[in-house]
């Protein structure tokens, strides 16, 4: 739904630290910004995500996941009341259901810390050293209901060196997760 400064409503979901919703709030209250935040959502209370969404008076919730049916009809309302125009999630660690993808029926965007379609899932780091892999990186793309298949919108490589830990590693491409996820938006939003 188009709003009258044209910036998308849009939902952040959370599982965890928060640092990819930390630098999609900094976008957000930058001049140029499509996007306005209008809620964050957590399936964990104690999530460190949720202490910025609070500093920044961002309006934000946590729902205990128990059953998938139950959750996902208590978000699409939540959405709707909200007027959700697009969702990111951001290390949120549940799978959103076929039925949820459709019934939302808009934009949501997703970000993993992998070159993919390399290395779906878990354990990217460790598994992208184990290989022996020359290069690593983060990607986002569109959710669909097969898990981090949908199309990439944006793809940054980092250069895994062999002195690279799992630790390190993961700091690198976090780095430039916190870039991506930002301009993958842009991307989106202005691409129709
Ligand atoms: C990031 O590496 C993201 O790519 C993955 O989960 C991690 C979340 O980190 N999906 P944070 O909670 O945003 O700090």
């Amino acid at each position: 739904m188009e709003k009258l400064s044209g910036k998308k409503n849009t939902a952040v979901f959370i599982s965890g630290r928060g640092s990819n919703l930390r630098s999609l709030i900094k976008y957000s209250k930058t001049k140029k910004s499509l996007i306005r935040i209008v809620l964050v959502v957590s399936n964990n209370s104690t999530a460190k995500g949720l202490d910025y969404a609070n500093k920044s008076k961002i309006n934000n919730i946590f729902i205990k996941y128990s059953k998938r049916k139950s959750f996902e009809d208590r978000l699409l309302k939540l959405l709707k009341r909200n007027n959700v125009d697009l969702i990111c999630l951001a290390g949120f660690m549940k799978i959103l259901s076929g039925s949820f993808i459709r019934k939302f029926y808009k934009p949501i965007l997703n970000i993993h810390p992998s070159l993919l379609p390399k290395y779906k899932g878990l354990n990217t780091h460790s598994r992208a050293i184990q290989n022996k892999d020359r290069y690593s990186g983060a990607t986002v793309h569109v959710v669909n209901k097969k898990l981090d298949s949908g199309k990439i919108i944006l793809q940054k490589k980092v250069k895994i060196l062999k002195s690279d830990s799992e630790k390190t590693l993961e700091k690198k491409v976090l780095k430039i997760e916190h870039k991506i996820y930002p301009k993958a938006i842009v991307k989106l939003l202005t691409s129709y």
